[in-house]
Parts: C-alpha cells; structure tokens; sequence
C-alpha cells in the first residue's frame, strides 16, 4: 500500500484550471521529484498536499485513511486541519526562517508549542541539536538567520521540517535561491536524506538531481501530468514530445 496517494486532484482560482486529473502515489521511502516549467502547477499541487490551498476535487490519502476527500465535508473540518497537516513537512524556495530566534530555535519552536510539558524541553533541544548537525550545522546552532548562509538557512529550514517528523517531506525548488556553491551543500544533505529513505517530493529545476536522486519523477505542464515514471526513464528517455522539448531546454546543463 502507498504512503501517500492523491487521486484526481483539481484546483481552479476563479476561471482558471491550474490542477486537472492529477493523481500518482508514493511509497514509504520513496523520493518523488516534480519538474515542469514556470506557471505549471507544481507549488499549487504542493500547497494543495498541505492544505494551503483547499482542490476542488479529489481525495488524498495518507497510510491508506483518507484524509480529505472534496466531496465529504467531514474531512475537511478546520479542527482537524493542524493534524493533517503534520503529516507533511514543507521546505520552502526563501527558507522562511523566524528571523528573531537562533537556529536551535527556529529549529525546535513549533515541537515546543506542542509540548507543554516544560521537562521535555531539554530532549526536544538535544533532538533538535542532533538535527543540525546532521545538516553539517553543530556549531550554528546559536546563530540567528542573518547570521548565515543562504545554504546554512535553507539546511535549517530543512532541520526544522524534519523536527515535526512529517510522514513526507516536501521540498519547493530548495535551491532556486542560492549560489551554485550553496546549492551544492544543500542538493547534498537532500540526497543523504533519501539514501536514508525520507519520503521526499521535490520540486525541483535540477534534472541530473532529479534523475539521481529521485525514484520517480512526475513532468507538469498547463496543470496536468504529462508524463510520469522512473526518474532516470523520465529524465533519459522521456516517451512524451513534450516533455522532450521541455528537457532539451536543460540539456548541457
Ligand atoms: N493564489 C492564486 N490566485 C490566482 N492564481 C494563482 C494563484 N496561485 C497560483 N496561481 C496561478 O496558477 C498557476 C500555477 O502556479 P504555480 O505557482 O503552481 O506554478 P509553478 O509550477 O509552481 O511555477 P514556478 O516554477 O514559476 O514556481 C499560474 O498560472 C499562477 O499564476
Ligand atoms: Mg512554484
């Protein structure tokens, strides 16, 4: 059974469809990337699987419940929303860091709001410790978002998503911001992340990240799947004209 599944996903804003039929399923981990030009519907997808946007048809499943279905209102109650939501973890393309706490802090601040009980404070923070460094950060901690790197933001970003411990981790073009030195420490701790089997959606502009790193790959255009399958299928050997022409755009890089 699939970790996640989305059937026949649509969202319109006003007259315009930005997501129609969308459906694909991902297994426990297993990383997904979604490539596809500007203006294709991959944010809004994401957003969708977050419950930021609310599609206007479709089901979404996590470990086989139903989590919202659009035709059953008794999914979509806002009560339960901050729940739902905890099964993903979004990584964003700015970082979105709290520009008033540390690292730690940014790191370990919603875990805390969930926690009131102050004695397991002391274990959140020494999670929280251990996540830094596994993002290569052990001596960041302490160190405000100003203080650091567009690439040592982002691997906080990134630390503080899995602090949640989401069911699946979604990334949003992670490296659209930074410098191609910065984009390379941060493509690296992502990999290491999937050689640890995190179930990851990427959206990403990066095709040889894409094809290494995921194991399957969706391509969108106009709001649809054009096409989807293994990464190294998609990306080498796509079977669609269209999603050929997209790809040679990226060739040579
Ligand atoms: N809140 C909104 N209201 C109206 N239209 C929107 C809204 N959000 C997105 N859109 C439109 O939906 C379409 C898909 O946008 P989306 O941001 O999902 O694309 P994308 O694939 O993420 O593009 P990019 O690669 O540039 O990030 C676009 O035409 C966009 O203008
Ligand atoms: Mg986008």
């Amino acid at each position: 059974m699939a970790l996640l599944e989305a059937q026949k996903i649509e969202k319109h804003f006003g007259s315009t469809k930005v997501l129609q039929d969308i459906s694909f399923s991902l297994d426990e981990g297993q990383a997904l990337a979604i490539i596809g030009s500007s203006g294709s519907g991959k944010t809004t997808l994401l957003r969708c699987l977050n419950f930021l946007e609310t599609p206007d048809a479709g089901v979404i499943s996590v470990g086989g419940k139903v989590i919202f279905d659009a035709a059953d209102p008794a999914t979509q109650q806002e009560s339960e929303l901050r729940e739902k939501r905890l099964h993903f973890g979004l990584v964003f393309q700015n970082f979105n860091l709290f520009p008033q706490y540390t690292a730690l802090e940014n790191v370990t601040l919603a875990v805390k709001l969930r926690t009131p009980d102050k004695s397991q404070w002391g274990t959140i923070d020494a999670r929280g410790r251990e996540l830094l460094a596994q993002m290569g950060l052990q001596d960041r901690a302490g160190h405000y978002p100003h203080q650091l790197s567009g690439g040592q933001q982002q691997r906080v970003a990134i630390a503080r998503a899995l602090a949640l411990r989401p069911d699946v981790l979604c990334f949003d073009e992670p490296t659209s911001a930074l410098d191609p030195e910065l984009t390379g420490e941060v493509l690296k701790v992502i990999r290491s992340l999937a050689d640890q089997n995190t179930t990851m959606i990427i959206v990403t502009h990066e095709m040889a990240f894409a094809r290494d790193v995921a194991d399957e790959v969706i391509f969108m255009d106009g709001g649809v799947i054009v096409e989807q399958g293994p990464a190294r299928q998609v990306i080498e050997q796509p079977r669609e004209e269209r999603t050929r022409q997209f790809l040679s755009r990226y060739s040579g890089s």
